[in-house]
């Protein structure tokens, strides 16, 4: 198998944020890709040409596939050449990584798995998941790992909102059970990487991908710590930030009202559960990072006790700007914490709209609606909004209001700037 051979059959277990838009790449490139999915509606809608989550160009490149016969949905894998699994590695409520998925997916594979095989492992796994999971699962179809079939982790660092163009353009790490494990997988996605691909063995390339998301962890319970440092004693932590920054070897990141999504407050428990006692660090950024939304909440208080009371509008449910991805979201909980004390609120996003809560249907209507406007996410259209804001009293966790005009009977407070001071 090379990166010409394209008469080989990849199937893709996982057609979610990772695995659809792989898949469709694998596709788009003549390559003859089933794409596997428990979910009866991603597979209905995906042989229709359609998709089930939002990401910028991935509607267009899984309908060329699809129109192309190159990429057919199904409900459980058929014989192919390689297998992706891209299917979630959650964290259970004890902070122990939820390998269910991966299992299986792998035990989904077992019936159909040939000799001169690859399996190819791109969900975030904990160290020791290639050796110690899936090769003595696929081996009880009577094969044997690195010399019938062959095994390796490629994690994926795509940033959701530019899926596409980092899935081309990211160095991407290989790690095999063996050298020609390693070698078959970087001949796959020779395809269409045009990063450099980098070959190392499996539990090394399965420690990199968390270590990467445990350094973005860690650095934003530092910059969290100091926004409530500087909320104390009245400075605004993005003046510090952006000065210090200027120092030719300091790179702080931004604060906020706490981390979210299916990767940054996930991956570093993976690293605890195989050494709580040297991960201290690790451990208190992740306590840092969860009870960031407590603190905003406590300030968000804090501040209707001193202005009196009124209805709360809160703009931004998903994790990060300009993405339909909930998971893990911090803004739930601040919601949540206010509806269950009965404040009269009211929520906008323009991505997402989950049932159960009690959702503007425009921007407009979220800014008339409520005497205190709270900015948790940072999605472009509040960012760039020049709203009438006269009256109101805005609550913002993140800056993203920094470039929008104000009216000058109108208060604000930042998250970081001394958050009990406002503006006025
Ligand atoms: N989303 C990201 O930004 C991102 C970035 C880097 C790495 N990752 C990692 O990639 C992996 C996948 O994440 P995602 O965001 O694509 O998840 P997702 O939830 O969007 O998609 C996973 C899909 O797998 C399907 N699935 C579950 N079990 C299956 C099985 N046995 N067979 C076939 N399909 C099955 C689910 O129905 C779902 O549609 C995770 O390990 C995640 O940590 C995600």
């Amino acid at each position: 198998m090379s990166s010409k051979d394209i008469n080989i059959k990849i199937c893709v277990l996982g057609l979610g944020y990772i695995g659809l838009p792989t898949a469709s790449m694998f596709a788009t490139h003549g390559y003859d890709v089933l794409g596997v999915d428990v979910r009866r509606d991603v597979v209905e809608k995906l042989n229709k040409g359609e998709i089930h989550i939002y990401e910028p160009g991935l509607s267009t490149l899984v309908e060329a596939a699809v129109k192309s016969g190159n990429l057919k949905a199904v409900s459980s894998p058929e014989p192919s050449d390689a297998y992706i699994i891209a299917v979630p590695t959650p964290v259970t409520k004890e902070h122990k990584a939820d390998m269910s998925y991966v299992e299986n997916a792998t035990k989904s594979i077992i019936p159909f798995l040939r000799k001169g095989n690859i399996v190819i492992l791109e969900s975030t796994s904990p160290p020791r998941t290639c050796l110690d999971l899936i090769c003595p699962l696929l081996e009880g179809s009577g094969l044997k790992a690195g010399e019938d079939f062959f095994v390796a982790h490629s994690p994926e660092r795509l940033m959701p909102g530019k899926i596409l163009k980092e899935l081309i353009g990211n160095d991407r790490i290989i790690g095999g059970i063996n050298a020609v494990s390693s070698e078959k997988a970087r001949d796959l996605y020779l395809a269409f990487a045009q990063g450099e691909i980098i070959l190392t063995d499996s539990t090394t390339a399965e420690m990199t991908k968390l270590v990467e998301n445990t350094f973005r962890d860690v650095n934003i319970a530092l910059v969290n710590e100091l926004a409530r440092i500087c909320d104390k004693i009245n400075v605004s932590v993005w003046d510090v930030i952006k000065m210090a920054n200027r120092h030719p070897r300091v790179h702080l990141h931004n604060p906020g009202p706490g981390v979210g999504g299916h990767c940054i407050a996930v991956d570093p428990w993976f690293i605890v559960e195989i050494a709580r006692e040297e991960s201290r660090l690790i451990q208190l950024a992740r306590e840092i990072n969860d009870s960031q939304p407590d603190y905003f909440i406590s300030n968000i208080e804090k501040i209707i006790e001193k202005h009196g009371p009124g209805a709360i509008t809160f703009f931004g449910l998903t994790y990060k700007p300009d993405v339909d991805d909930i998971r893990e979201s911090p803004s739930f909980p601040i919601v949540r914490h206010f509806m269950n004390k009965g404040y009269d609120i009211k929520i906008y996003d323009p991505y997402v709209s989950p049932s159960g809560f009690p959702m503007a249907l425009s921007f407009r209507e979220a800014v008339e609606y409520a005497r205190y406007l709270v900015f948790i996410v940072g999605h472009r259209e509040f960012a760039l909004g020049n709203f009438s804001n006269a009256g109101k009293i805005i609550i913002d966790a993140g800056n993203i209001l920094v470039n929008c005009k104000v009216s000058s009977d109108c208060l604000r407070y930042t998250l970081g700037s001394g958050i009990t001071h406002s503006n006025a």
